[in-house]
């Protein structure tokens, strides 16, 4: 399918300007310049309207949907172990993949096209990302035993036969996913990071979020989460970091002499009370930098436009420091860095060659108006309401804000039978 996207207000790799970007067979085939002898099959008027790459969410796990809003104003262990980790014993993979779906409708509706993810039942997430024509890295969370023996075995396993019956998907992509440094112990770790080159898959995890976590690893192995994983081999230049609030510049340094993507959450980790990573730092240094909402159940939505606002906007106001992290830097963070983090240098950009994962902004509402500088609006002004047509590889998926391949009052009435039955409601 070709579609011809008419004089724009078009987010370019070297800024902002009006131009008509031309899509064939889900490739941005040309900017500005008509190819030769492209007949199209759809035209969009860019009237009124901004063309940008699709946002990409570097960490989340999207199935927790389902757990929004009932595990709040909690500190970050007693939202984990106390109240999230019980919840979601209670999971089967008909809830995964209805809490994906809802989760899916969220992230479109708000400009995301590409997601990275761990959680667990993943032929149900797969299963949903396919229907619904998203694009996503997934991995399954590997926690050790935790009193069941063998468990770490079976889950190792589990996440290697899925990444094996599933592999060469065009839109889905897999990461080995060590959950975190204080539910993997040393000798889980080496085996992950050892299958990890093995296959060569890139890792996923958690890393250095909290206070606890910083004493449980130093009180059981006399050193940082940070060094604890870079000793096990899993810091590597494939390797996507979520979080990372509590490191020194000597690991900063470290992360960018392994080549680590660290994905930070901002939100996420001021509303489970775990601090604000160095952000700025850590871009200074030249360390690959990402975005992402994390799970709806610490968020607790999945609007990667509240993130962006929230990155450039925290650091600002903790470092007095209005340049800390710009809307330029953090708009890059949260469509280039996640294409980074997800290992693929087609995506993130417009420009010919790349794939066509766009969205399409409506300008006519008040919040953004006067359009004086479309990067502050996108930064600072957006809320993803604005969010109007989305496709993924060519294929248009949303809109006019409709989604032609999904049916969502079906995924709302599912997703509310699933809260019944685990009791969060
Ligand atoms: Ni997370």
């Amino acid at each position: 399918m070709n579609i011809f996207i008419k004089d724009i207000l078009t987010v370019l790799p070297d800024g902002i300007k009006t131009c008509s970007v031309y899509v064939s067979d889900g490739v941005i085939k040309s900017v500005t310049t008509e190819p030769e002898g492209f007949v199209f099959d759809k035209t969009i008027f860019g009237n009124g309207k901004l063309l940008m790459p699709g946002l990409i969410n570097a960490h989340t796990h999207a199935p927790m949907t389902i757990l929004r809003n009932c595990a709040d104003d909690l500190l970050f262990d007693d939202w984990l172990f106390g109240r999230i980790l019980p919840l979601e014993d209670k999971l089967t993979g008909y809830d995964i993949y209805w809490g994906t779906m809802l989760a899916v409708m969220e992230m479109l509706r708000s400009g995301t096209t590409s997601f990275i993810d761990m959680y667990y039942f993943m032929d149900d997430l797969v299963r949903a990302v396919e229907e619904t024509g998203i694009r996503a890295v997934l991995s399954r969370g590997l926690m050790g035993d935790a009193g069941a023996p063998g468990a770490r075995d079976n889950r190792l396993k589990e996440a290697l036969d899925a990444i094996e019956r599933h592999k060469g998907h065009t839109r889905i992509d897999f990461m080995l996913a060590p959950h975190a440094p204080y539910t993997c112990d040393e000798g889980y770790q080496r085996t992950i990071a050892q299958e990890a080159k093995r296959l060569g898959l890139p890792i996923k995890t958690h890393l250095s979020e909290g206070l606890v976590e910083m004493e449980t690893i130093r009180t059981q192995y006399g050193c940082t989460p940070v060094e604890l994983m870079d000793k096990t081999g899993l810091l590597t230049d494939t390797t996507v970091a979520a979080h990372c609030v509590q490191v020194n510049d000597s690991e900063i340094a470290l992360f960018a002499e392994r080549g680590v993507t660290v994905v930070t959450n901002p939100v996420s980790n001021l509303k489970v009370a775990n601090g604000v990573a160095p952000i700025p730092k850590m871009l200074k240094a030249g360390v690959k930098v990402a975005l992402g909402t994390d799970g709806a159940a610490s968020n607790n939505t999945l609007n990667m436009f509240r993130e962006l606002a929230v990155l450039t906007l925290i650091h600002k106001g903790v470092n007095h420091d209005a340049l800390a992290v710009t809307a330029e830097e953090g708009f890059r963070v949260a469509t280039k860095g996640g294409a980074i983090a997800m290992g693929r240098n087609d995506l993130g950009e417009i420009k010919p060659g790349n794939i066509a994962d766009l969205v399409i902004l409506n300008l006519d509402c008040p919040n953004m108006q006067p359009i004086n500088n479309p990067l502050s609006a996108l930064a600072y002004s957006a809320n993803g309401s604005e969010v109007e047509t989305v496709m993924v590889g060519g294929k248009i998926l949303m809109e006019n804000r409709e989604f032609p391949h999904i049916d969502t009052e079906r995924v709302y009435h599912e997703v509310s039978k699933i809260c019944t039955k685990i009791g969060t409601r």
